[in-house]
């Protein structure tokens, strides 16, 4: 078993298999919310875990589902891509939609939660003929159509960007600073260095570069200096997030203290995963994989993401390459907000070819 991963639902005593007990009406533990890693078996905990807007764990909540389905248009014998998998939510309102005779490739780099949500749609009914299924990054988009020989393109095109629930709340991935875990953040874990590798390499000058650049850091040379001071001792979140803290104690406030933590664990994420790369690569290519007519959706939640986004489809359309660019933006309604307050910040911007 992979050392990083969570415990089984089930723990082993000498062959007697038995169920750890349930803590408490809400554990706090990622590994100890059996019930809610099991939807199927707990479907009213289920209910109750969403009824406090929150989201039950190893479970994503699709963002902007009809908003995107609005713009992409899924039509029945259409062919689409879902370059951001995840849990599938949005791929299993568009294969409800392009049924019959349409298909859909799916893509995510997650060794880990890939195969769970292909499992999860092939019993839903999904078979190989109407629903491909690739572990690749999104950068190599056009190579990957290539390779399931969709040469001409595809009708429609989603990528929601950054990272599922179930990345961020499974602690052994380390991408969250509430709980203890190593300190790694890939996305794909047979690729690149993790970011403790990462911190224990870094010049002073990069880090401080790469925070700034990366999450608008407004500390950031103060925090590189602190954290290139630590080099060798930063391993685990709960390392990070306290000399993030000892770094900046009596310079500002607690809360500010937080948003700088929330922002270091942006920044090293984003640069461990390379996710501005693989977006500009991936928008670079939009154009050329979408058929005549063909629909491209982006859903991102950082203004370094949007940025990328706004300035590639104005460039496409000004070179002729896309027909239409949707003018504003798109965000969420209250309401989603309340219900799923990860939507947040999310921004969904849309093109087409003519
Ligand atoms: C926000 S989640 C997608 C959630 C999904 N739309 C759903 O409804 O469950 C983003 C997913 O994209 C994957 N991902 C992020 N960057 C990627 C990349 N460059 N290539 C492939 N997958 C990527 C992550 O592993 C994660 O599973």
């Amino acid at each position: 078993m992979d050392p990083l991963s969570p415990k089984p639902p089930e723990e082993s005593d000498g062959g007697h298999r038995r169920r750890p007990r349930y803590k408490g009406k809400n554990p706090r533990r990622f590994e100890d919310k059996y019930k809610e890693h099991d939807p199927l078996r707990y479907p009213e905990l289920i209910e109750r875990v969403r009824g406090r807007g929150a989201t039950p764990a190893g479970q994503h909540i699709p963002i902007l589902a009809e908003e995107i389905l609005a713009v992409l248009d899924p039509k029945p014998g259409e062919r689409g891509v879902d370059a951001t998998l995840g849990y599938g939510g949005h791929a299993a309102r568009f294969l409800a939609r392009l049924s019959p005779g349409g298909q859909l490739l799916a893509l995510d780099c997650d060794s880990i939660e890939l195969p769970k949500t292909e499992a999860r749609l092939r019993h839903a009914g999904h078979g190989e003929s109407e629903f491909l299924v690739r572990r690749t990054n999104f950068a190599s988009l056009a190579r990957t159509l290539g390779e399931v020989g969709w040469h001409d393109g595809v009708d429609f095109l989603l990528a929601d960007l950054g990272l599922s629930s179930m990345q961020i709340d499974d602690p052994a991935r380390g991408f969250t600073f509430k709980q203890a875990g190593p300190l790694d953040m890939r996305m794909n874990r047979r690729r690149g260095l993790s970011a403790a590798q990462l911190l224990a390499h870094v010049s002073e000058p990069d880090l401080a570069t790469l925070l700034e650049r990366n999450a608008d850091e407004i500390r950031a040379p103060l925090l590189a200096r602190e954290l290139c001071a630590r080099r060798g001792t930063l391993s685990s979140t709960v390392d990070l997030a306290r000399a993030v803290r000892d770094a900046l104690a009596g310079t500002c406030t607690e809360p500010e203290a937080d948003q700088s933590v929330r922002r270091v664990f942006q920044a090293l994420r984003i640069e461990v995963n390379d996710e501005f790369g693989a977006l500009e690569r991936l928008l670079e290519q939009v154009p050329d994989c979408l058929r005549s007519r063909g629909r491209v959706a982006l859903l991102s939640f950082h203004s370094g993401e949007d940025r990328r986004i706004k300035q590639a489809f104005q460039r496409h359309l000004s070179q002729g390459r896309l027909g239409v660019v949707g003018e504003a933006v798109i965000r969420v309604s209250a309401m989603e907000r309340r219900s799923n307050p990860r939507s947040a910040s999310a921004k969904l911007r849309w093109a087409a070819r003519s």
